[in-house]
C-alpha cells in the first residue's frame, strides 16, 4: 500500500484580477518523486507556495501526517518538515555557504548562545561530500556560479531533514554532471522516505527521477499519473489541453545565399580562438557544443559585450567595429542573453513598459514624444502571439510567474525588429506550448528576411530549427553540419573532439 502522507485538498487561490488555483487537489506518498507538471502561468509555484507556508489558500485544506495543518510563515512549514527550493533563489550572496545553511539555526555550544563551530563545520563538509560538491564552506555565495548556487539551495534544503521536498525547477541552470549528482542525491533522500515534489519543463529528463506526475492546466487540476507508463506526448495534451502539430514546425528548404555576417579569423585571448563562419539572410544558424565551450562567449562578442583580440566582423559586406553593446544594437543586432535576470526585467513596471523597455526611440515622433497608442497596439499583438499569461498589459512583471516573465524579455528583442538576433538558450524554462510559439515565431522573423543565431544545449531543437549548425569546443569551432548530416551523433562527435 502506497503511503499518502500528505494531501491538499480543494485549494483555491485568488490574486487580484488571477484565479490561480481553482479546486486543486494534490497528494503525495512517503519515498516517491512526484512532478508537476503544467504550462507557464498554470499555477505550479503558487500551488506549492501554499504547501510551504508562503501563501495562504482562499479556501481548501491541507492534510499531513492525518492532521490538518495550517501555516502562516514559511518557517512554520519548515518546522515540520516542508521545504522548498524556489524557482527564484533566496540566498545571501554576501554570506558564506555554511551561514547560507545554518542560517537561523546555527549549532550552538550547551550555554545555547556560544556558536558550535566545530561540529557546525563538520555537517556542512558532510552534506558538501554527500552531493559531490567541490565548493568550500566559507565561499561567499556571490562569487559562486548559478549552478553551484542552486547546490547551496538543496544542500541546505537536505540539511534540515525535510520529509517533503519540494524542487521549482532545479535544473534549468545546471550542467549534466550537476543534474547527475542532483539526481543521485534524490535517490538518497527518496530511500529515507522523503517525499519529494519537483516542477519540471524537461518532460524526457522527468522520466530518469518521476514516480508520478500531476498535471495543471489553468488553475485546475487535469490528471495524475504514473510516470512509468504514460506516454509523453498523451502529458503535453493534458498540459496544453489540445494536441501540438509538429513541434519542430517545417519550413522551405534554405537556399539564400546573401551573407549578412562574415566573422573572419575572431580571437578572444583564452577564450575564443581562430572562428571563421558566416551568416545568411533569411537563415536560422545554429551553435551547439557542452557547456563552456564557447557559445555565450562568442555571442557577447559579437554583440560588442566583450572585446576582441583580433578578426574581423563584417557585416553587409562592410567591416564594422563594435566597442559596445549601443554599436552592435545601432547596426542592427541583437542578443536575447541565456542569464534573463541579468537582462533587467523591471519587475516594479508594468508588462507593457517591460516589453517597451530600450525601445522607445523607435516608437517615438520627431520630437520624442512616444507614440502611445501604437506601444500599446504592439505590445498587446505581442503578448497574444507569444501568449503571455498576464490579466492585462499594466500588470506588474512581478507577478507573473517566471516563464512568462521569460517571455516578455523575448518580445521587448522582436519589437525592436533588429535584423540579425542571436537567441541564447531562448526556451529555457518555458513551456511546450510557449516553445512552439516561439518556434513559429522565428520562422516568421527568417521568413521576412531576418537572420538568427541560435544557440542551444537541446540538440533535438536545434536539428530540429537550424538551417546550419556549427559545432564548438573549447573556444573553437570543430565543425559543421548541414540539414541532411546533422544527427545527435554527428553533434555530439563534434562537441567532444579531442584536438
Ligand atoms: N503574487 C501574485 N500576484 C498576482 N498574480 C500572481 C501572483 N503570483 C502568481 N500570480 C499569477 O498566478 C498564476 C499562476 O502562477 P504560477 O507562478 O503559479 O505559475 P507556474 O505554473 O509556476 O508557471 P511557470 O512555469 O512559468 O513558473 C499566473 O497567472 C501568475 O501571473
Ligand atoms: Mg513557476
Amino acid at each position: 500500500m502506497p503511503d499518502t502522507f500528505l494531501q491538499m485538498n480543494n485549494i483555491t487561490k485568488r490574486f487580484p484580477g488571477v484565479l490561480a488555483l481553482s479546486d486543486v487537489s494534490f497528494n503525495l506518498r512517503r519515498g516517491e518523486v512526484h512532478a508537476l507538471l503544467g504550462e507557464n502561468g498554470a499555477g505550479k509555484s503558487t500551488l506549492m507556495k501554499i504547501l510551504s507556508g508562503v501563501y495562504r489558500p482562499d479556501e481548501g485544506e491541507i492534510i499531513f501526517e492525518n492532521n490538518r495543518v495550517q501555516f502562516s510563515s514559511p518557517l512554520e512549514a519548515q518546522k515540520i518538515g516542508i521545504t522548498i527550493i524556489h524557482q527564484e533563489f533566496n540566498l545571501f550572496p554576501d554570506l558564506t555557504v555554511e551561514e547560507n545553511i545554518f542560517i537561523g539555526r546555527e549549532f550552538c555550544k550547551n550555554n545555547r548562545w556560544q556558536l558550535d563551530a566545530k561540529t557546525q563545520r563538520a555537517q556542512v563538509s558532510d552534506i558538501l561530500t554527500k552531493l559531490n560538491l567541490k565548493i568550500k564552506p566559507d565561499s561567499r555565495v556571490a562569487d559562486l556560479t548559478v549552478a553551484q548556487q542552486q547546490m547551496v539551495e538543496i544542500a541546505k534544503a537536505i540539511s534540515v531533514n525535510a520529509k517533503v521536498l519540494i524542487m521549482d525547477e532545479p535544473t534549468a541552470a545546471l550542467t549534466e554532471s550537476e543534474i547527475d549528482s542532483l539526481f543521485r542525491v534524490t535517490r538518497l533522500l527518496k530511500e529515507q522516505g522523503t517525499g519529494v515534489v519537483y516542477i519540471s519543463h524537461r518532460l524526457e529528463e522527468l522520466a530518469l527521477i518521476a514516480d508520478r506526475a500531476t498535471v495543471m492546466r489553468d488553475g485546475q487540476y487535469i490528471a495524475t499519473v504514473d510516470y512509468e507508463t504514460v506516454q509523453i506526448n498523451d502529458l503535453i495534451t493534458m498540459m496544453v489541453g489540445r494536441k501540438l502539430g509538429d513541434i519542430y514546425p517545417r519550413r522551405p528548404p534554405f537556399t539564400g545565399t546573401q551573407k549578412v555576417l562574415e566573422v573572419k579569423n575572431l580571437q578572444r585571448k583564452d577564450v575564443l580562438y581562430d572562428i571563421n563562419f558566416s551568416l545568411n539572410r533569411g537563415e536560422i544558424l545554429g551553435l551547439s557544443g557542452l557547456m563552456g565551450a564557447g557559445r555565450t562567449e562568442l555571442a557577447r562578442v559579437i554583440f560588442g559585450a566583450d572585446p576582441i583580440d583580433g578578426g574581423e566582423v563584417w557585416l553587409n559586406g562592410k567591416l564594422i567595429k563594435v566597442n559596445h553593446v549601443s554599436q552592435a544594437i545601432e547596426q542592427g543586432i541583437g542578443y536575447l542573453t541565456e542569464d534573463r535576470k541579468k537582462e533587467g526585467l523591471a519587475l516594479g513596471l508594468s508588462v507593457e513598459l517591460n516589453i517597451m523597455l530600450g525601445n522607445f526611440p523607435e516608437y517615438s515622433d520627431k520630437f520624442g514624444i512616444v507614440k502611445e497608442k501604437q506601444c500599446r497596439e504592439v505590445s498587446e499583438q505581442l503578448v497574444k502571439t507569444l501568449r503571455i499569461k498576464t490579466p492585462h498589459l499594466q500588470q506588474a512583471a512581478l507577478h507573473l510567474s517566471g516563464g512568462n516573465q521569460q517571455k516578455i524579455i523575448i518580445a521587448r528583442w522582436v519589437c525592436k525588429d533588429t535584423d540579425i538576433l542571436i537567441f541564447d538558450e531562448p526556451t529555457r524554462g518555458i513551456d511546450v506550448g510557449a516553445k512552439l510559439e516561439i518556434y513559429e515565431l522565428m520562422n516568421r522573423l527568417v521568413a521576412k528576411g531576418k537572420s538568427i543565431i541560435m544557440i542551444s544545449s537541446e540538440l533535438p531543437e536545434i536539428i530540429g530549427m537550424c538551417d546550419r549548425i556549427l559545432v564548438m569546443r573549447s573556444g573553437r569551432i570543430t565543425g559543421e553540419l548541414n540539414k541532411a548530416s546533422a544527427t545527435q551523433e554527428n553533434i555530439m562527435k563534434y562537441a567532444t573532439l579531442e584536438d
